[in-house]
């Protein structure tokens, strides 16, 4: 018996990954974050798998349920939204399988940060303009973040800032990054990317909260503040690793001429 933690990518039931797909409908027990795993990608599980949204219960029901499965000698299939390993409030979970003996495994997902990058068309990393993407989030009641990450500081870096659970406090996380990031910064606001209601608003830190209603941009939304945003021709910068004169390990350079 075994508890798969399963990365269930952004909600599109085909970014899921093979392996991910492949558990889901193996497993005959799966627990799942219904405010956050749309129903759909529960396409690939067993007809007659039982299923238990998450939403409603806490860590201790959960372990029950984890507990009951062992003593069945059924496998679990725990499905997290995107990537397990990004605020998904595994560790406790796991750290409860490892007291009762019981053995997991992870399985990796497409993080919605970069099914958000896919949705504006984007690379978050433009050689000379940044090569840096910090992952972040709004503080939580329920999981604080560090005063040492503050988004202030953050935002001294100039790097791709992509701010997880934010909705809530938009105007403040604008009003933090203003200052070091300017008003003329890109910013994209990405809401259930990759699912039917997927929507994108695409502005500057400045303009931003004077074009959209705050309140429609509350759930299942992500913030991404990025100078690698700018309209590709405002960005001179190229990667040599394409340049034909460029050589490397797998590649001979071409000499002016076309020799190689
Ligand atoms: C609890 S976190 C889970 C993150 C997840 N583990 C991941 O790797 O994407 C939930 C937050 O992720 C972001 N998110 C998750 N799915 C999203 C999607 N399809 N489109 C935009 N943002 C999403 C939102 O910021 C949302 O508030």
């Amino acid at each position: 018996m075994k508890v798969y933690f399963i990365g269930a990518g952004p909600g599109a039931p085909d970014l899921i990954t093979l392996r991910g797909a492949r558990l889901l409908a193996s497993c005959r027990l799966i627990l799942y974050a219904g405010s956050l795993v749309p129903e759909a990608v529960l396409e690939h599980a067993h007809p007659d798998a039982e299923r238990v949204n998450t939403a409603g219960l806490n860590l201790d029901e959960q372990v029950a349920l984890y507990r009951r499965a062992s003593e069945q000698g059924l496998d679990v299939a725990r499905v997290h939204s995107g990537d397990p390993a990004i605020y998904g409030a595994t560790a406790e979970q796991m750290r409860a399988l490892r007291e009762l003996g019981i053995d997991y495994e992870v399985v990796p997902g497409v993080s919605s940060f970069t099914a958000c990058a896919a949705v504006l068309g984007a690379e978050l990393t433009r050689p000379n303009v940044t090569q840096t993407v910090i992952l972040t989030r709004a503080s939580g009641r329920a999981s604080p973040v560090p005063e040492r990450e503050n988004l202030r500081g953050l935002a001294e870096h100039g790097a791709s800032l992509c701010v997880f659970l934010g909705g809530n406090q938009l105007p403040e996380i604008v009003a933090d990054l203003l200052d070091t990031y300017g008003p003329d910064m890109p910013v994209a606001l990405v809401q259930r990317a990759s699912q039917p209601q997927e929507r994108r608003h695409v502005s500057t830190l400045g303009r931003l909260l004077s074009e959209i209603r705050v309140s429609e941009w509350t759930l299942t939304t992500m913030l991404i503040v990025s100078p690698a945003l700018s309209e590709p021709e405002a960005l001179e910068t190229t990667s040599r690793l394409y340049d034909p004169s460029y050589a490397h390990r797998f590649r001979r350079a071409v000499k002016e001429g076309g020799e190689a």
